[in-house]
């Protein structure tokens, strides 16, 4: 597995490729989840790149990048495992350089409502990250998550006008067996916390058969200490593997002072 810590390194690399290349950009702290857009990648690509870069721009509190767990050594060991071809890992001042002169994109309008209100500048960070390595990068599919669902849009949505030969893959979301979905922060909760958070998928699933719940849902999550910050249908058009979806519940909260997000999608 190579490692690359600069962007000129990797342009060397990226133009003695013949295969197709597939990317996986990561924030390190690495999970099944992860793992999952990784093994999809590998079946359909014949060289796998995944970035690790905490990106300071899209936190929009200081204390949830201070407290963003780091597993470097860990990350590197798993990725090896499965088989990755590469690995960028940039320092700050290599994606954000001082004379930046880069004009990164900026979001549509899929950026607006839910995360976009309650998270100020957060999918500003996101575009503005995802372009950079994206236009250093240059894979042919990048692979993303569903579990960030609105961040899927965002990234479809730029992505379609500055980069339209660049294929978009969205990933189901892994969950533990309690139906909580994966993620960096569970690293955070506390045993009966992941426990009481499995609540949050019972909930989705529950919404998406009985939409008149959702005051129901809310308080169903107050009971396992959940607090709400929203839980909303959403009409959606998102290609998946498992065909087209049109619907969404999405949710966000608040447990053990941990912000979580989780989704459920479909067609009806
Ligand atoms: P990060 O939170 O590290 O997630 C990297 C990718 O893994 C994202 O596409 C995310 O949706 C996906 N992912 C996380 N948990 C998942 C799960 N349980 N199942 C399936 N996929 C999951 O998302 C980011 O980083 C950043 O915003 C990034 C795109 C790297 C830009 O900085």
């Amino acid at each position: 597995m190579k490692l690359f810590f600069t962007r000129d390194k990797w342009r060397g690399y990226r133009e003695s490729l013949e295969e197709t290349l597939g990317f996986v950009p990561t924030m390190g702290a690495l999970h099944n989840g992860h793992l999952k857009l990784v093994h999809q990648a590998k079946k359909e690509m014949g060289k796998v790149v995944v970035s690790i870069f905490v990106n300071p721009k899209q936190f929009n509190k200081a204390e949830d990048l201070i407290n963003y767990p780091k597993t470097l050594e860990n990350d590197l060991r798993i990725l090896k495992a499965v088989g990755v071809d590469a690995v960028f890992l940039p320092i700050t001042s290599e994606v954000y350089p001082k004379n930046d002169t880069y004009e990164s994109a900026l979001p549509g309008t899929n950026a607006l409502g839910l995360e976009g209100d309650f998270r100020p500048g957060h999918f500003e960070g996101v575009v503005n990250v995802v372009d950079r390595l994206f236009h250093w990068m240059k894979p042919d599919t990048a692979y993303f998550g569903q579990k960030d669902l609105q961040q899927c849009m965002v990234i479809k949505e730029f992505a379609s006008v500055k980069y339209p030969n660049l294929n978009i893959v969205t990933v189901a979301t892994e969950r533990e067996n309690t139906g909580l979905a994966m993620s960096s922060r569970n690293m955070r909760l506390s045993e009966k916390g992941r426990e009481k958070a499995s609540a949050i998928y019972e909930v989705l699933s529950r919404l998406k058969d009985f939409p008149q719940e959702i005051q129901w849902g809310i308080n169903y999550l107050a009971t396992k200490d959940i607090q709400t910050e929203y839980l909303e249908p959403l009409e959606i058009e998102l290609h998946t593997e498992a065909g087209l979806m049109n619907r969404a519940w999405v949710f966000a909260g608040y447990l053990e002072n941990i912000r979580l997000i989780d989704n459920i999608i479909y067609y009806r």
